[in-house]
């Protein structure tokens, strides 16, 4: 069996309304099914930018982005949701419902999707264990730490079992040791079978499990390099 491309990116320019500089420029390149992909560049290079137009938050200005066969360039707004289903999103500032509990943040996805109440309840517990939550289930999340209110915002992305999960500097407001913790369960959901993306500019968690890197410079492919393991 080939390996199956999940994302195509075809001279891809975004140019932000009112910005005479693109955040990214002429951008070509392909992920595929299973990758472990970090997206390097220094702040203002274009990573947020990237999984942005992945996750249908913006729009290309020119060129087209096909991801699972699907052009997602031009894609209508009602459209967007049945997309999105597929891709599980971290972000820095994990960006939690404070006031909630564990479960709650993470049931709410499923919740939205309409499955059953008992289902979502034993999804969601399930997740918390795999990140290692399962006794901090029942507390508010504004109580846990930050390496935790992240393991809790990975299990959020990771419960309808996306294809693909993007990491925006997932561990930028973390210590060392929290920021491994968060790297491995990226890893180790890589290994269940999701393609990851990692975008950071720390230069220390390029080396962990890579698979591919995508080296942007102001919004330009510096280069791909691809590394067996
Ligand atoms: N909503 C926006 N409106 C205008 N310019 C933006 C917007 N978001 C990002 N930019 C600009 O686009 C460029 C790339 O930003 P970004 O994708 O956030 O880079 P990174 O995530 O690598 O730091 C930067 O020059 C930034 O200022
Ligand atoms: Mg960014």
């Amino acid at each position: 069996m080939g390996v199956c491309r999940l994302i195509d990116f075809h001279h891809v320019t975004k140019r932000y309304q009112g910005q005479d500089k693109s955040a990214l420029e002429d951008l070509s390149l392909r992920i595929h099914d299973g990758d472990f992909c970090v997206l390097l560049g220094e702040s203002g290079a274009g990573k947020s930018t990237l999984l942005r137009l992945l996750y249908c938050a913006e729009k290309p200005t020119y060129g087209r982005i096909v991801f699972m066969n699907q052009d997602i360039s031009t894609i209508l707004h009602h459209e967007i949701p049945k997309v999105r289903r597929n891709i599980g999103v971290v972000f820095q500032d994990f960006k939690l419902i404070s006031n909630k509990t564990a479960l709650e943040n993470v049931g709410l996805v499923l919740w939205v999707q309409g499955e059953a109440p008992s289902s979502i309840y034993e999804k969601s517990l399930s997740m918390l264990n795999q990140v290692g939550l399962q006794s901090k289930a029942h507390v508010t999340c504004g109580y846990l730490s930050g390496g935790e209110q992240q393991r809790v915002a990975i299990a959020r992305a990771l419960v309808s079992s996306p294809r693909l999960l993007l990491c925006d500097e997932p561990t930028g407001n973390l210590d060392a040791k929290q920021a491994s913790e968060i790297v491995d369960l990226l890893i180790s959901a890589n290994l269940k079978g999701a393609t990851v993306i990692l975008a950071t500019h720390d230069l220390y968690l390029t080396g962990v499990h890579r698979k591919k890197t995508i080296n942007l410079s102001k919004g330009k492919l510096v280069e791909t390099t691809i590394m067996d393991l």
